[in-house]
């Protein structure tokens, strides 16, 4: 039961994009369950699929935020344990690393999970333009090149493995009225020294999500 209360009160953390931060610790934040029917028609998505550098502060509900990750880079075949997007070789290599306000989370698909990695709000880290810390969420695309099989085109395979992602969480926004922008220009270093990344991981590319500044 506590812990019942616990994930309720993390939910509405993030939901509201504040509480925890204060927080020695960050507890870990299960997700409802993603909705994988609906959406506008592929074509119509395709029509409105568009770069946008201002955002409203507004949180994004769980429920969304669930179903953005799943569109991104969620589990479609649960048996052969494949996804949303495709990876060379299914080597499956990326990792969302989701920051808000609270903190620094790995979207765990198979969980439908968020697993804390570092406390407090890095979004002002993703990015060198003044609306990165606007956005409520910042997906970041992060490659383990330790999954991969190495060799001169490893970061070629990574970024185009980040890119397919990042094209999902485009359609996704375009399909549900959310503003949403790739970026490369990151301070790879800082964020990755802030998300506690190892070695073998590189940072490709930031991508902020919110609802659209009016
Ligand atoms: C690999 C990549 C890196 C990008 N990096 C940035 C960036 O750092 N900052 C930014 O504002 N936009 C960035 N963009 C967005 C592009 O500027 C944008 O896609 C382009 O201007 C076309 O606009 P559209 O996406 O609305 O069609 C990037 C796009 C790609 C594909």
């Amino acid at each position: 039961m506590r812990h019942r209360f616990a994930t309720v009160f993390v939910l509405l953390g993030v939901a509201l994009g504040v509480g925890a931060a204060a927080a020695q610790e960050l507890p870990p934040v299960s997700l409802p369950a993603p909705q994988t029917e609906g959406g506008k028609p592929l074509m119509q998505a395709l029509r409105l699929r568009a770069t946008a550098r201002a955002f409203a502060p507004d949180p994004l509900p769980p429920q969304t935020l669930a179903n953005l990750l799943w569109a991104a880079w969620g589990i479609n075949r649960p048996q052969e344990g494949k996804r949303t997007a495709p990876s060379t070789r299914n080597w499956q290599e990326i990792d969302v690393v989701v920051l808000n306000a609270t903190g620094a989370y790995l979207y765990d698909a198979a969980g439908n999970a968020l697993k804390p990695l570092a406390v407090g709000d890095h979004r002002a880290l993703a990015g060198t333009q003044d609306f990165v810390k606007d956005a409520p969420v910042t997906l970041v695309l992060v490659a383990d090149t330790a999954r991969m099989q190495g060799g001169p085109d490893t970061q070629a395979y990574a970024y185009a493995d980040a890119a397919f992602v990042s094209q999902n969480v485009y359609l996704f926004c375009a399909s549900e009225g959310l503003a949403t922008g790739v970026r490369a220009s990151v301070d790879r270093p800082a964020l990755a020294r802030a998300l506690k990344l190892r070695e073998s991981q590189l940072v490709v590319f930031a991508q902020s999500v919110g609802f659209p500044r009016k």
